[in-house]
């Protein structure tokens, strides 16, 4: 009888178990956010702490999470640091938008979003998957060593801007391409004086770096914009059907104004590629680690891909695939954390005689990262453990347990787009490709706007 292999456990930082002082403190959140979180944050079900003077609620219970993100969402806005960093870049678009704005927006672009419309991404997410994986045939003779970290969020980047603008980007789209690299990586950071909750005349040095790629930035998007303008009114016909007309279409009172179309196209930008880029990379990492899971994965891409030639359809017909990349967000959620501020004074009863009061003003962090490796909800957190996610186990999973996509009316707009997206570029890469660690593959995840593998994902590609 041979032995069932132990499942791989992911390297993540170890709890915490002393804690840090406020010295500490600034520099992990600089560092690492993931860093700071002690082992109570991932055996308690709830946890009430002070974060720079701030009340601070860590909320682990599924019941306190639903009751936060659902069933009271009302009393609950975005938490303060988290505008700071994101709204200079992302204005009024629907990830920083709050009050009758975001109602008004939301409910204007969730037609743009619908299963129907991301099926009608799903031919060009097979296209552009396959255009991509050419480019792994010279390295797979050449043996070559690829950061599949990077590689990933080009082709995300390549879908997107296939999905969003049909590549009808001003300018070259290499250009576009860094300078969104650029921005993301200067702008989207916490900055000392956020934490020290500096007056806002107090400069921000990181973010004035970005300020100037931030203004080229959306001056491309304008040009892109009135291009596309222009060919609705000159040429109806040869307008493609992608999420730069879908919004432009959206212009009106009860719709969005030019401006908001604006801020949600940088949105979707920023929002919808690299999280599932982190996701897509994490997972050929994890899958590399565990031989067995990998054999069921491409098995089943083998079978499918020779059988439905239909993308729309392989989100369905590969439960093994697409538990591959759920379990990669629960050990990586992509969104580490999901953070707000109670506007009034509230509290939650667990059922069991338990109160927690939250007190006006007090942050509520409700973390993927802390929720999707705790101790009391699930069975080897720490290891991955794909089959956990197929069909027939999925009703074990609390929906308020595991929140990649977030929950309630601020759940991820994207979330179909993404996961059909996911499985279609992992259905490509693999159905050709294995993807092998290297003695230089060393990840480490760190926590910058999304869960990033520090040091790269630097892995052998060899043909199949
Ligand atoms: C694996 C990929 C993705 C992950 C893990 C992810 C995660 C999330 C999470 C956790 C939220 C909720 C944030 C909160 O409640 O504070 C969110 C919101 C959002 N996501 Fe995604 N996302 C992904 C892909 C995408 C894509 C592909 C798009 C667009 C094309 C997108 C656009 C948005 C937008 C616009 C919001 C704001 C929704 C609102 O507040 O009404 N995301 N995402």
């Amino acid at each position: 009888m041979t032995a069932t292999p132990l499942p791989f456990v992911p390297p993540a930082p170890v709890p915490r178990t002393t804690p840090p002082s406020r010295l500490e403190i600034i520099r992990t959140v600089m560092r690492n956010p993931l860093e700071l979180w002690g082992e109570p944050s991932f055996r308690l079900f709830w946890m009430k702490t002070r974060f720079f003077n701030e009340r601070t609620l860590i909320a682990n219970h599924p019941g306190l999470v639903r009751h936060v993100l659902v069933d009271n969402a009302r009393n609950y806005r975005m938490a303060t640091i988290r505008q700071l960093i994101l709204r200079p870049i992302l204005r009024d678009g629907l990830l920083t938008a709050e009050g009758e704005t975001w109602r008004r927006s939301r409910k204007a672009m969730a037609p743009v979003f619908t299963p129907r419309h991301s099926h009608g991404f799903a031919n060009q997410m097979l296209e552009q998957s396959q255009a991509f994986t050419a480019r792994y045939e010279a390295a797979a003779d050449a043996g070559d060593i690829r950061d599949i970290a990077i590689d990933m969020t080009e082709l995300t980047f390549d879908i997107l801007s296939a999905t969003l603008f049909s590549g009808q980007v001003a300018g070259t789209e290499e250009e576009f391409a860094g300078d969104i690299e650029r921005l993301l990586s200067t702008m989207g950071r916490v900055d000392p004086m956020d934490l020290l909750k500096a007056p806002r005349f107090v400069p921000r040095i990181r973010r004035m770096f970005g300020k100037k790629v931030l203004a080229k930035f959306r001056d491309i998007v304008k040009q892109t914009m009135a291009e596309r303008e222009r060919l609705m009114h000159d040429d109806p016909d040869a307008v493609p059907e992608d999420f730069l007309t879908l919004l432009i279409r959206l212009q009106g009172p009860d719709g969005l104004t030019i401006d908001e179309i604006e801020d949600n196209i940088i949105t979707f930008i920023g929002a919808g590629h690299e999280t599932t880029a982190r996701a897509l990379g994490w997972t050929l990492y994890l899958l590399a680690n565990s031989p067995t899971d990998r054999e069921m994965v491409e098995a089943e891409i083998d079978r499918v891909t020779a059988e439905e030639p239909d993308p729309v359809k392989w989100l369905d017909a590969m439960p093994w695939t697409r538990a591959a990349f759920e379990e990669a967000m629960r050990l990586y959620p992509p969104a580490p954390s999901i953070n707000r501020a109670a506007i009034a004074d509230d509290r939650w009863e667990d059922g069991e005689g338990e109160t927690v009061t939250i007190e006006a003003g007090t942050t509520v962090l409700v973390m993927p990262w802390t929720l999707h490796r705790h101790t009391k909800l699930w069975d080897q957190p720490e290891a991955f453990v794909p089959a956990r996610f197929l069909p027939e186990n999925r009703d074990r999973i609390d929906r308020f347990q595991y929140l990649p996509f977030g929950v309630g009316p601020r759940i991820c707009i994207g979330a179909t787009f993404a996961l059909q997206e996911a499985v279609i570029a992992l259905g490509v890469l693999l159905s050709k490709y294995r993807f092998d660690c290297v003695a230089a593959t060393k990840p480490w995840p760190v926590q910058k706007l999304t869960t990033q593998p520090d040091g790269g994902l630097p892995m052998r590609v060899s043909r199949r």
